[in-house]
């Protein structure tokens, strides 16, 4: 039959037009998850998370280093609200981010029997676990609903945050994956109190660019407070950890809200990811992604300076922010003009063609710009060349 007439069906979910044997179909996905911040999610009284298994089953999903050091208290945990639980415990670090560990979760999955809508697998790890989870969960069946709970810093106010999932594929990273979004997820920064120190200051390092790029608010806490919060992994001055979480997360959220499937490439939450990302790949396993990060802020702040824009007091608070937090502010690998030069090239393909550098005018208030060129980066890293002479480095 040859439809020539052209007719239209619209629904709430989508609409057909069809016109001269052509059909085109558009269909709107919404997604909404809740993310909550919460004290002692595994203590017995504390029904948040199993009030998120109705059918009391559940497949859990977790870190190997977690579960040593939580294991009676979330075992007796489960036992206390009669829920049927089955595990997966997973080795992590980037290494396991990979295909394996998602088939086995995939395999688990398959044979816990997993309901299709109302049995949310249970993910509890950092952001390696999560991602990883998050991907196979989008796979199984076409999709099923999984719940976050984070257990590191990067985790809590990154990797929960948004939609992404992935693992590491042909040495890439997160170079297969998905835009899937959790059930929900649950934020427990009690869980600091075990995680290496270096992991938290990893973490510290995506706080920190956040503060630089776009909260003069948060920048002024981790000036104030940034040390103590470190040193006291977060499990002290209640009120200063709760401002600090929060900024973080709601202005991570305030720039993925409008652009959670990354149509949009001038992105602020890409500052500190100009450079980083190859200098990061090709120095592995010097630096954590925070520590590269954080390199990459100072070096942007530095071509900032040069451009007549981040002034010299700016750029002195924004190093010693960065020591404050135990992250590394220089490098002789972001001293590398050819080096950085060869990594923005990397990133303008990434970014479609355009550089789409945001970089800071001051603490705190960003523009992006697209003509950074050699001679620019030559001068950031003569000054901060200059500056570590004057410093201890920390590598
Ligand atoms: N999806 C996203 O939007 C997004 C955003 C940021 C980062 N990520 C991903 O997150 C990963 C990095 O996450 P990460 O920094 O959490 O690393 P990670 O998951 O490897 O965890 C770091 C280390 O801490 C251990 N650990 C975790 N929780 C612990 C706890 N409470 N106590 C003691 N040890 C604990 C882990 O076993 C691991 O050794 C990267 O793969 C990155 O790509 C994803």
């Amino acid at each position: 039959m040859l439809i020539k007439k052209e007719s239209q069906s619209l629904s709430n979910y989508g609409s057909l037009i069809c016109s001269d044997n052509c059909y085109t179909i558009n269909s709107t996905l919404s997604i909404s998850y809740s993310l909550t911040i919460e004290k002692e999610v595994f203590k017995p009284g504390n029904d948040k998370l199993a009030n998120l298994c109705p059918s009391k089953r559940a497949l859990i999903v977790i870190d190997k280093s977690v579960w040593d050091i939580y294991k009676d208290e979330i075992l007796q945990y489960f036992a206390s609200h009669d829920i049927l639980i089955d595990f997966v415990i997973m080795e992590c670090g980037e290494k396991n981010k990979s295909l394996d560990a998602t088939l086995d979760i995939l395999n688990r999955m398959e044979s816990f029997g997993v309901l299709r809508r109302s049995e949310p697998v249970i993910a509890i790890g950092g952001g390696v676990l999560l991602d990883v989870v998050g991907f196979a969960s989008s796979m199984y069946r076409r999709g099923i609903p999984y719940i976050r709970v984070p257990t590191t810093l990067m985790a809590m106010i990154d990797a929960t945050l948004g939609i992404k999932t992935g693992i590491n594929y042909l040495e890439r990273r997160n170079r297969l994956g998905a835009y899937y979004a959790p059930h929900s997820a649950i934020i427990d920064t009690s869980f600091l109190k075990t995680v290496d120190k270096r992991e938290i200051s990893n973490g510290a390092g995506e706080i920190f660019k956040l503060a630089v790029v776009k909260d003069a608010e948060l920048f002024d806490l981790l000036d104030k407070h940034g040390k103590k919060l470190l040193d006291n992994k977060f499990q002290k001055n209640e009120e200063i950890v709760s401002n600090v979480i929060n900024l973080s997360i709601k202005g991570m959220l305030d720039e993925l809200i409008y652009n959670m499937w990354e149509l949009e490439l001038q992105r602020l939450v890409d500052f500190g990811h100009s450079f980083s990302p190859l200098i990061e790949m090709k120095s592995l396993p010097i630096f954590l992604h925070g520590e590269a990060v954080a390199l990459d802020v100072v070096l942007s702040c530095a071509i900032s300076n040069v451009r007549g824009c981040l002034s010299d007091e700016d750029l002195l608070r924004v190093i010693k922010v960065a020591s404050d937090l135990s992250l590394p502010w220089t490098h002789p690998l972001f001293r590398d003009e050819e080096l950085i030069y060869e990594a923005l090239s990397d990133t303008v393909l990434h970014r479609n063609g355009s550089q789409n550098l945001p970089l800071p005018v001051t603490i705190g208030n960003s523009k992006f710009v697209n003509n950074v060129d050699k001679k620019q980066i030559k001068k950031a890293t003569q000054i901060l060349e200059k500056l570590s002479s004057h410093h201890m480095e920390i590598y």
